[in-house]
């Protein structure tokens, strides 16, 4: 079973990749970002408390994120395999879903990170801010979340590698190529 993070920065490609491995691999393809802009959509509480975050690019706060996100993986179902896109971003939050895998006996198998030239996922983000109603697809925004990658989530790939988990794949190229270049990765992988 499946159990991969995805880590790379904005733009990159984990929404579009997270979708096609989740339904290649058989698991369910969780987004924070997703699951936080549902939240924003129903007004809910959680939505108006995390709005202000999302609008300027900033992380939105573990006591709000952790228990939403564990909501969702140890809820009522407890899920056994995940594609999880947008967790951990932070040392806390890698150490927070540490403890929650041994917890549980399940332990990740592969946390993949998508490489890609910084002006490219600028121009992409650029391109999706003009079609789409992302508020956070603006110029100012985009550097920022960039900023935020580089300071707060990018040290994460070393630790990960350090545990033997990380999976380093070119982003660049066709939404095909991109996957196949992961799946060949994972299947040299146990995945029982
Ligand atoms: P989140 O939603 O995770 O946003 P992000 O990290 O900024 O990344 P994106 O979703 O913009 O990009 P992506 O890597 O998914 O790429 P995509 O596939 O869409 O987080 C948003 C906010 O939520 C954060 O800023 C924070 O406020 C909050 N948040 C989320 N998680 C949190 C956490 N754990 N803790 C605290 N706060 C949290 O692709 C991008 C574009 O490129 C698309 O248009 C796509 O079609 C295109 N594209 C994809 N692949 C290719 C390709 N191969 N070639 C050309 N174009 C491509
Ligand atoms: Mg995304």
């Amino acid at each position: 079973m499946l159990r991969a993070l995805l880590v790379a920065p904005p733009g990159a490609g984990k929404g579009t990749q997270g979708e096609r491995l989740a339904d290649i691999y058989g698991v369910p393809h969780l987004s924070t970002g997703d699951i936080l802009r549902a939240e924003i959509a129903k007004r809910s509480s959680i939505g108006l408390e995390v709005e202000e975050f999302l609008d300027r690019g900033d992380l939105v706060p573990d006591e709000t994120m952790m228990p939403l996100l564990l909501e969702y993986v140890s809820g009522a179902e407890p899920l056994t395999g995940f594609v999880l896109d947008g967790f951990p971003r932070t040392a806390e939050q890698a150490e927070l879903a540490h403890q929650w895998g041994m917890a549980s006996g399940l332990t990740f198998n592969a946390v993949i990170s998508l490489e890609v030239p910084a002006e490219e996922l600028v121009e992409r983000l650029v391109r999706r801010g003009d079609e789409s109603s992302r508020s956070d697809d603006t110029i100012e925004t985009i550097r920022f979340r960039q900023e935020i990658y580089a300071k707060d989530t990018e040290p994460l790939l070393e630790y990960y590698e350090g545990r033997g988990l990380l999976i380093e794949v070119d982003g660049t190229g066709t939404i095909e190529d991109v996957t196949r270049r992961i799946q060949d990765r994972l299947d040299q992988l146990d995945l029982s």
